[in-house]
């Protein structure tokens, strides 16, 4: 068996520790995948990418990525572990600009080196060459995802975390999102991402999770979950809010 580029393995973990949140959840992602998490609203998928990340205290399991052992890293080392993390809301800094926004995202490299990937990055995303001096507040919502996945792939990592990243995103603004995602995973970076959007991750996204109260539910390729019974009971009986 291959190792996975990020095995989650069987974590407990919580913002307290007399009050878990995860209960001995599972993931695993390869190095040319992109997975997606979906279920209810407080099921724990937040919480998880955030405990992948270093930001919520794991308390049981581990987590590897490449084989080596991350569990609990502080977030500051994400980068070296080859993990970038992109949260759902205040994933860009709205008074700076978008050329101090990347090259903040650049601070942890050689000044040499952030600016040749600074300088890839406005190649990469012509959009925000074109608003460069801007402040990031102008951009429309899909520009500040934008700049938010150009920003974590400054340290060139090799699994992205993306928490919601169509929330608030007109239908036409998801796909292209979603697209611009699918096309990194051909250029060799994993997707790891949390999705409301049930119906665009499962078209997009090669293999899917269901978590619900913290505990891993159903999981497979997202184009058998898309026909999967159980799947739709999940979201039609939750209707999508709290439980
Ligand atoms: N910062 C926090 N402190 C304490 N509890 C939290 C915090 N954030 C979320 N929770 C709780 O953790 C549970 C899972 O939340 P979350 O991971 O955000 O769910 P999801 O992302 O699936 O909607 C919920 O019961 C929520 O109230
Ligand atoms: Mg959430």
């Amino acid at each position: 068996m291959t190792t996975a580029l990020l095995q989650v393995s069987d974590i407990t973990a919580g913002y307290r520790p007399d009050l878990p949140i995860l209960h001995g959840v599972s993931v695993s992602v390869s190095g040319a995948e992109m997975v997606t998490i979906i279920g209810p609203n407080g099921a724990g998928k937040s919480t998880l990418v955030k405990a992948i990340a270093g930001l919520v205290p794991i308390s049981s399991g581990t987590v590897s990525v490449a084989g080596s052992n991350v569990t609990n890293l502080l977030t500051h080392k994400l980068a070296t572990a080859s993990i970038a993390y992109v949260p759902q809301t205040a994933n860009v800094f709205t008074t700076l600009t978008i050329d101090e926004n990347l090259k903040l995202g650049a601070s942890t490299l050689s000044k040499a080196e952030g600016a040749r990937r600074v300088a890839m990055a406005y190649e990469n995303f012509p959009v925000l060459q074109k608003y460069r001096s801007h402040k990031a507040k102008v951009l429309s919502g899909g520009q500040r995802q934008t700049l938010a996945v150009a920003r974590a792939l400054l340290t060139e990592p090799r699994l992205l975390m993306l928490d919601e990243p169509s929330a608030g995103l007109s239908p036409l603004m998801v796909s292209e999102v979603f697209e611009r995602l699918k096309s990194l995973v051909s250029t060799g970076v994993a997707i790891l991402m949390v999705e409301q959007n049930v119906k665009a991750a499962l078209a997009i996204s090669d293999r899917t999770y269901v978590l619900a109260e913290g505990r891993n539910r159903i999981d497979g390729p997202s184009s058998e979950l898309a026909g999967d019974s159980q799947v739709a009971t999940i979201y039609l009986g939750a209707g999508g809010r709290k439980r």
